[in-house]
Formats: C-alpha cells, structure tokens, sequence
C-alpha cells in the first residue's frame, strides 16, 4: 500500500526527515517556503513552494494529492497551529498540537510548568514584561549568573548571556529595556555552567522514546569561538552516549520529560505527539533543563535518522495514534556532522555564490549530504544567508566517522568555510576535561 506522505520544511532537517520516509517505502510530497533540491530529488517533484504558514494552501496541496499524514519540521508552523489545522481537515500529522507546541514557543510557560510540576531539572527564573523589579532580580542571581531570554521564537537569536554577549549591568538593563519597548516578554534566567546534551525523542501522548545523545556546536569558529550560529555541526557516539554523559543521566532526563508530557496534558488538556527535543546541561549540581523544541534538531535530526532501523513509517503511526512500539532500534555507530557555511556567516554570508559538489567522490567515501539554504539553478547550487550543506560522516567510532565528514567536506567547493574540529579527540577530550574538573 502506497502511503503518502507530505513534509513540511525546507532545510536540511526536513532533507534527511524526507530521506528516511522514502527509505521506508513513502511516497513523499513536500511543502517549503523556498526549494530543498533534496527534497524536490526525494519526492520525483511533488512539491509545493509557498509559506509555510499559510495553512490553506497546506490544506490544499495535502488535499489534492490524498496525504495519509504530514510531518511538520519547524518549529513555526507548530507553534501558530499547522497541526490542528491539517487535523480539522482530516489530515494526521507528526508534530504538536499549538498547546502542546508552547513547550518550545513560549519560555515563560515552560518555566512555570516545570516549576508547577516540581520537575528537578528547572532553573532559577522570573518573567517579566516592564523594568520593575529587573535590578533587583539581577542582584538575587549575581551579574555574572544572568541569561536573558525572551518569551517568543527567536530563532536562536534572542537568548543573550552574561560574559558571552552582555558584560556588565548596564548592558543586561539596556537589553531588557529594547525588550520592554518591543512589548517582548522575557526571563531572567541563572546561568549555569556544564556540558550540553540534546535529547531528541519521540513521543505519542504517553510513552517518550529516547534516541542517541548528540552533541551541537552553536559558536561559528573552531574552539567555541565567535559569533551563536543555528549549529556548526554535531556529533553522537557508538553506545548512544557521550563520555562524559551516563545512562543514568539520561535516564533522569527522559523520566523529566516523561513528566513534562503528563504536565502538559494536565495543564492543557492536550496531549503532546510529535518529536521533543530537550536541550540538556549536565552541571556540578545535575541535569539542567536549558530549553526544549517541539520538533527535530537542526543538524541533531542528521546524525540520529541515518542510523535508525526501525521503519520510520510505523514510528510515524505509532505517534499519530497513540501505540508507539517502545524498541525502536538505531545502529550502533557513530556520526560527525559538519556544516559547511557561506564565508562570512552569520554576520554577513556570502550569497549566490556557486557551489560545486563532487556526489561521485562523496558516495565512494561514503559520506552523507543534506541540502540547507541553497537554491539550485539548472544543475548548480547556489549559497544564500544561511548554512548551506551538512556533510555526514557514519562509522563504527567517533574517530572514523569525523574522518569520513572531513573527507566529505573536501568533496565541497565554494566560499565555504566549516568546523574542522568537530567530532575530534581533541575537542571531545576538552569537553571530559570540563565536566571532570566541575564534578571534582
Ligand atoms: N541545534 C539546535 C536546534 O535545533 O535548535
């Protein structure tokens, strides 16, 4: 039986989501605001290139071509209601319902959930939307223990962090001040120092279903410098874990997520389906709940679905009704994504410059690739604002694999530049390092 299905996202999330439909025997329509040549390739060009939010048409195209169900990658269709939409239609999708979506659209109600439920990875936090009691506040948490995030999607832009981009009282004040004007709700967050840990689940109401750790690295320069990007690239081990990271870490982080989907049911009377994503910090004092998405990880989604083993179809269903099987199954190996940006990203990226890809070198090497934010013209492909291509590396251990993305990247040319240290010994012996001198 043919199962038809649509995907919604134009990035290299939805590349691979799309990939692994097609793997397990979809027929696949897409749905982006702008061409994934991925996409179009994967889907035989049953695509439509219109908003994403713009529902009627979503409605339309699923309607038109009998979708059996959707599967939302972003995160801002999700939180202004795409699937409650497709599902007055008739249309099943894979994503949360727009109440259940505020886990990831509004920080203020997850925060006040978590603190609600007495769930123990919280942080400290207050909401606000004027200046009164800003100063004050700032000096319960100590100036240099403040994250200032505001309410809304930001598209990873808005979090600031003292020592990182505000550096005295002043600079948190002016801030929330720019926020006040704008009418932004925002929080005064602890800031809290460890390594961060992506969980990616999947999750059918009840039952949360973890998949491999995976590691993202958010500074565009090698070393964590530089400027906060969408993710450089990431990385996950052979065990599903991080060296630093145990299984009864994970353990705690899934058991707080599973209260987290009982929480929201409880609080909205809806049920969470769909994908979450919780972003992790293991600190001196626990497990820390930084924030959680109601979708897949960009580029996380790229080193888990490769190596899943299970029909992503049946996990698809399982999530729509409410039967997830528990034993999904992924490889036991480890993946490197390394993102390949325009030179000059994020501040001011070279666009519509060619770049030239060498697919035969890449399949002999067996690297991976997924189109981001390029557009294709005839045969070439063209870099926007944005990244451009992740290139996967898949082997029996870390080492391996970082060797089969970095030779991928070479097959890649342009005015390109990327992370060469990602998934290194050096950069994950840092990362031991740094959790073992603050467990000390
Ligand atoms: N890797 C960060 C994100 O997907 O939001």
């Amino acid at each position: 039986m043919t199962v038809k299905t649509l995907i919604i996202g134009h990035g290299a999330r939805e590349h691979v989501i799309g990939e692994t439909l097609v793997r397990s025997g979809a027929e696949l329509y897409a749905f982006m605001s702008s061409k994934n040549a991925g996409l179009e390739d994967l889907s035989n060009r049953r695509i439509k290139v219109h908003s994403e939010s713009d529902f009627k048409e979503i409605i339309g195209f699923s309607k038109e071509n009998g979708i059996d169900f959707a599967v939302v990658g972003p995160e801002a269709p999700l939180v202004i209601g795409i699937v409650d939409a497709l599902e007055r239609n008739g249309i099943p999708c894979v994503g949360p319902r727009i109440e259940a979506a505020q886990l990831e659209g509004s920080k203020i109600f997850t925060r006040a959930l978590l603190d609600k439920y007495k769930i123990n990875s919280n942080l400290r936090s207050k909401n606000f939307n004027s200046m009164v009691d800003v100063e004050s506040y700032i000096k319960d948490l100590g100036l240099e223990n403040v994250v200032v995030k505001p309410d809304g999607l930001t598209g990873g832009k808005g979090v600031k962090v003292y020592g990182d981009h505000l550096f005295s009282k002043q600079d948190i004040m002016d801030y929330c001040q720019t926020l006040v004007a704008q009418k932004s709700s925002f929080l005064l967050e602890e800031k809290v120092e460890g390594e961060e840990f992506t969980l990616q689940t999947f999750v059918d109401g009840k039952q949360v279903i973890a998949t491999p750790l995976v590691q993202d690295h958010k500074r565009a320069y090698e070393d964590d410098s530089g400027p906060n990007t969408g993710g450089m690239g990431s990385y996950s081990m052979e065990d599903h874990l991080m060296p630093y990271i145990t299984q009864k870490d994970v353990n705690e982080a899934l058991e707080d997520m599973k209260k987290v989907v009982a929480a929201t049911k409880a609080e909205t009377g809806v049920e969470y389906k769909g994908f979450l994503y919780g972003g992790y910090i293991k600190t001196a004092k626990g497990i820390k709940l930084i924030e959680f998405n109601a979708r897949l990880g960009d580029p996380e989604a790229m080193n888990i679905l490769p190596l899943l083993k299970t029909n992503f179809l049946d996990i698809c269903t399982g999530i729509i009704n409410g039967n997830l099987k528990p034993n999904i199954e992924f490889e036991n190996k480890a993946t490197v994504c390394k993102y390949l940006a325009p030179e000059g990203y994020p501040i001011s990226p070279k666009k519509d410059e060619l770049v030239i890809i060498d697919k035969e070198k890449l399949e002999q090497i067996g690297a991976k690739y997924y189109y981001a934010s390029v557009y294709r013209e005839g045969d070439s492909i063209y870099t926007t604002t944005s990244r451009a291509m992740g290139i996967i590396g898949i082997a029996n251990d870390l080492e391996s694999a970082e060797k089969v993305a970095e030779q991928g990247v070479q097959c890649i040319s342009g005015r390109l530049f990327y992370r060469k240290d990602i998934g290194t010994k050096r950069l994950l012996q840092k990362r031991i390092n740094h959790m073992d001198s603050l467990l000390q």
